[in-house]
């Protein structure tokens, strides 16, 4: 059993929000009867009916690895009409960001229109590692270093550092080039995480979510998963 605004929002018929006014407008109904009450939870076997016509839960599912570029947001639309990370995709079908990456960070983000597999990684229990290049403005200490090894706590939780690794010091420039991975999906977690240990990120990168990387793909641009690689999420 599902909440039906989100059984109506994975099938890609429209968002999470959209179908939710659409269940308190009066306009959906679930095996021949009106249904406004929001928590109303349904089976993938109930006969939903939206406007009048029958709803589709079939979909054909579609998964993208993208390599975002700079000033882009991570969303599938943007009130202040900015360029979102959908807007980069062509394809016809509902899909959005899993997770988010910062407007002015770069790199490794899945797009899909599969509810199932979005809610299983963001999930906190089923969270998977990602890695990061950060290059923070200043020439990291050893005091840092060993906070990064005990784990550092940020706005009241520790961190868990799974890795990471100098990739160099710029004695010219002061600064440092850091790969780091995490499993935590906390908003601007690694900027908060370095700020903490003194440092800003001046730029950031996502080089890795699990087992995918971003291959040779260039900036701005993309690829669609293997069924395999789909297969592998899911049984994370
Ligand atoms: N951590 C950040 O600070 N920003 C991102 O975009 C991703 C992780």
């Amino acid at each position: 059993m599902e909440r039906l605004q989100k059984i109506i929002a994975n099938s890609g018929y429209c968002s999470r929000r959209k179908a939710e006014e659409l269940i308190l407008n009066g306009q959906v109904s679930v095996n021949g009867q009106i249904v406004t009450e929001l928590g109303t939870k349904v089976d993938y076997t109930d006969t939903i009916e939206i406007e009048g016509k029958m709803l589709n839960k079939e979909t054909a599912k579609e998964y993208y690895l993208l390599n975002k570029p700079r000033g882009v947001i991570s969303s599938a639309d943007d009130e202040k009409g900015r360029k979102t990370v959908v807007d980069l995709i062509a394809t016809d079908k509902r899909i959005y960001p899993i997770g988010r990456l910062d407007y002015d960070t770069t790199g490794l983000i899945l797009l899909t229109n599969d509810g199932t597999l979005t809610n299983l990684l963001t999930h906190p229990s089923h969270e998977v590692p990602k890695g990061y290049l950060a290059k923070l403005n200043g020439l990291i200490d050893k005091e840092a270093i060993d906070k990064l090894k005990k784990g550092p706590i940020v706005e009241g939780r520790k961190v868990e550092v799974l890795d990471f690794k100098i990739k160099k010091k710029d004695l010219n420039k002061k600064a440092t080039y850091i790969l780091i991975t995490i499993i935590e999906g906390r908003n601007h977690i690694v900027k908060n995480l370095f700020k903490t240990l003194g440092y800003d990120v001046d730029k950031l990168t996502r080089v890795s979510y699990d087992f995918l990387t971003l291959g040779n793909l260039k900036s701005g641009e993309y690829r669609t998963l293997t069924i395999k690689e789909v297969k592998k999420l899911y049984n994370k």
